[in-house]
């Protein structure tokens, strides 16, 4: 048990647990990336459907019938890693200065030949904090708007909520400006995660600097042409037609949600309380 302590109290612990985490970061950075290309269809009725059906499917994966849904898991996890990754980055940032006699790392640093990424890892690190702030308030928890899929269930167009938060030039260039700042922070993130693992290869060491700049080229580019193609698209009259077909579907999506609740039928079970069931018409 000390060990623990121990470890992930040292400098070194917390350095590995930040690449850790960052790692795994990365890699769902990577993903959000690609399941995004799915906005860009020049067809918005295909982009979508295309794109709500890939959101349902993410708030709806459940193959093991857990009693809570994966996505809840998942956004934990990713909460945690974020939350620790932010923390860890801090508490070493202070630590180094202290042990520097309160002179900032990146000065030393600097004299070192270290690239600009490095000089400015930890304001890149908080800016994306402050994005990913907006990102969930102006996405996750901003404006709704709704869509008859497939089986005629209105559910969430988050299609339309995305594409028109990016409509918004101010947004669309906060996002492009965001995207160069992140690619920054994974290019100087990546080469320094392996030294910290203390990979450091006379062959191998370039190979890695290498693909840590292609992957940080390809995720900032293929996000930022995603914010730019969805500015395009939210300001084509094809996309304001969708928004009025969205909100006609307003009564009809109150009538769906009544009858949800008349569906739901509640029993008391005494020691338990009070139970809903509700029967799905599936089943
Ligand atoms: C063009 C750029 C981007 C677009 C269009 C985009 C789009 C979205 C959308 C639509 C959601 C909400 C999903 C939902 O609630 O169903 C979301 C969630 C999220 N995004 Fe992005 N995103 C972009 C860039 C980024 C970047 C660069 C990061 C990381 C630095 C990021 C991190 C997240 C996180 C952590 C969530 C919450 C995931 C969850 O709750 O499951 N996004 N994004």
């Amino acid at each position: 048990m000390q060990w623990i302590i121990k470890y992930l109290t040292s400098s070194i612990g917390k350095k590995q647990i930040m690449g850790c985490t960052g790692a795994f970061l990365a890699l769902f950075i990577f993903g959000h990336m690609c399941g995004n290309f799915q906005l860009l269809n020049f067809d918005q009725v295909s982009a979508q459907a295309s794109y709500n059906a890939y959101t349902e499917f993410l708030t709806g994966f459940n193959p093991l019938h857990f009693p809570i849904k994966m996505i809840y898991l998942v956004e934990l996890v990713l909460v945690a890693a974020f939350a620790l990754h932010i923390f860890l980055a801090i508490k070493l940032k202070i630590e180094n200065k202290k042990a520097r006699g309160g002179i900032d790392y990146e000065l030393n640093v600097r004299k070192g030949k270290k690239t600009f990424a490095t000089f400015t890892m930890i304001w890149s690190g908080l800016f994306i904090l402050g994005f990913l702030v907006q990102h969930l308030m102006m996405l996750k928890f901003g404006e709704h708007y709704l869509y008859m899929n497939d089986k005629g269930e209105i559910v969430r167009d988050m299609w339309l909520t995305t594409i028109q938060m990016l409509g918004n030039p101010a947004w669309a260039a906060f996002y492009v400006i965001s995207m160069f700042v992140i690619g920054m922070h994974l290019f100087h993130a990546i080469s320094s995660a392996f030294q910290t693992m203390g990979i450091a290869h006379q062959k191998w060491t370039p190979v890695i600097d290498l693909a840590g700049i292609v992957y940080s080229v390809v995720v900032a580019l293929g996000f930022a042409v995603t914010a730019a193609g969805a500015f395009y698209l939210a300001n084509q009259p094809e996309t304001q037609a969708l928004i009025e077909k969205s909100r006609a579907l307003q009564p009809q999506y109150e009538q769906q949600q009544k009858e949800k609740e008349a569906a739901k039928t509640s029993y008391v079970i005494p020691s338990v309380g009070t139970v809903e069931v509700s029967f799905n018409a599936e089943i």
